[in-house]
């Protein structure tokens, strides 16, 4: 049986190392604040931002999950969880002589600057401008010339328990939909964020880069219809072009929501994963009912 830190042990780090944990894998769950953390998952306090506190990692470890998230939306967020965070994380493995198999880095499909519907996979140039895009790649490429074996996995939009914004803005009316040209959005459920990793971790030879979103990257517009229709409210107003609800106002955030493009999950799915929610209808139909 494996020992695995996952380094930034939220959400999806938490859905991970449950099934590492119990498939019988000593798992170690390292970030600041790691009560939450349930049975099975070994707390560890460390900032990643602060190496003094890297510096008692648990010894002989196999795999290396980085998934740790920004804090906000602010470039010094971004710099610290993408790129800081992981080259400490790196430096203070080299410095204790581990010698893991393989790392694994929790990547995001916004390194793309595709905005026009196209089709984009492991092989399109990824080159957002905005600082966001800017750190991940730089989080990367730390992970790839590491010297180890290193695989980013540039994730959709993740949705799933606890995680139902859409879903509410829906119910609650304050969603809208565009009249413009279609916005394709791309997504996963949190649930199939940890089962690509665990896949990916134990995957012979797997390819440096995948992408993981599901079978069915939609128009917002129809995502939203839908999930009116399965509410039972009525279909969300269509507005003059501008985005669906951005959140806050800043022009990042805007050109973010604005970023309509078509993720391939073809060699995810050449590699032999299949998915629990291959459609965001799947997906959302599982929350609903358990909503219930
Ligand atoms: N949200 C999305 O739709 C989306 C899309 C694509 C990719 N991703 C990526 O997927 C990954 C997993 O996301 P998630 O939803 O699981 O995020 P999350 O729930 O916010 O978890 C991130 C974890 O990182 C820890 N952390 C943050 N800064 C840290 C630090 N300096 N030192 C140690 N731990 C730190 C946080 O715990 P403490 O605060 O206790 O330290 C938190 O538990 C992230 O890398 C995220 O960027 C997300």
């Amino acid at each position: 049986m494996a020992r695995i830190l996952i380094a930034g042990c939220g959400d999806v780090g938490t859905a991970l190392g449950r099934n590492l944990s119990t498939a019988g894998h000593d798992v170690w769950g390292l970030k600041r604040r790691p009560l939450d953390l349930p049975a099975g998952i070994q707390p560890l306090a460390a900032d990643l931002t602060d190496p003094t506190t890297l510096a008692a990692l648990p010894a002989a470890l196999d795999y290396i999950v980085y998934s740790a998230a920004a804090a906000g939306f602010g470039e010094e967020a971004y710099q610290s969880a993408y790129v800081a965070g992981v080259r400490h994380l790196l430096d203070a493995l080299r410095q204790a002589g581990q010698q893991p198999k393989r790392l694994l880095f929790t990547s995001s499909t916004s390194v793309y600057a595709q905005n026009q519907g196209e089709w984009v996979d492991e092989d399109s140039p990824a080159e957002a401008s905005g600082f966001s895009g800017r750190c991940i790649r730089q989080g990367e490429q730390l992970l790839w010339d590491s010297g180890w074996p290193a695989v980013a996995v540039r994730f959709g939009g993740i949705y799933g328990p606890g995680r139902t914004r859409m879903i509410d803005s829906v119910r609650d009316g304050t969603a809208t939909r565009s009249a413009g040209p279609p916005l394709y959005t791309n997504r996963i459920h949190r649930d199939d964020c940890a089962r690509v990793l665990e896949h990916l971790l134990f995957l012979p030879e797997p390819a440096p880069l995948y992408l993981a979103v599901d079978d069915d990257p939609a128009p917002l517009n129809d995502v939203l219809s839908w999930l009116a229709g399965q509410l039972g409210v009525p279909e969300p107003a269509l507005t003059d072009g501008s985005p669906a609800k951005p959140g806050t106002g800043t022009r990042e955030v805007a050109a973010r929501m604005r970023a309509s493009k078509r993720c391939r999950n073809a060699r995810l799915r050449a590699s032999g994963f299949s998915f629990r929610y291959p459609s965001y209808r799947d997906g959302y139909a599982a929350l609903l009912c358990q909503e219930h």
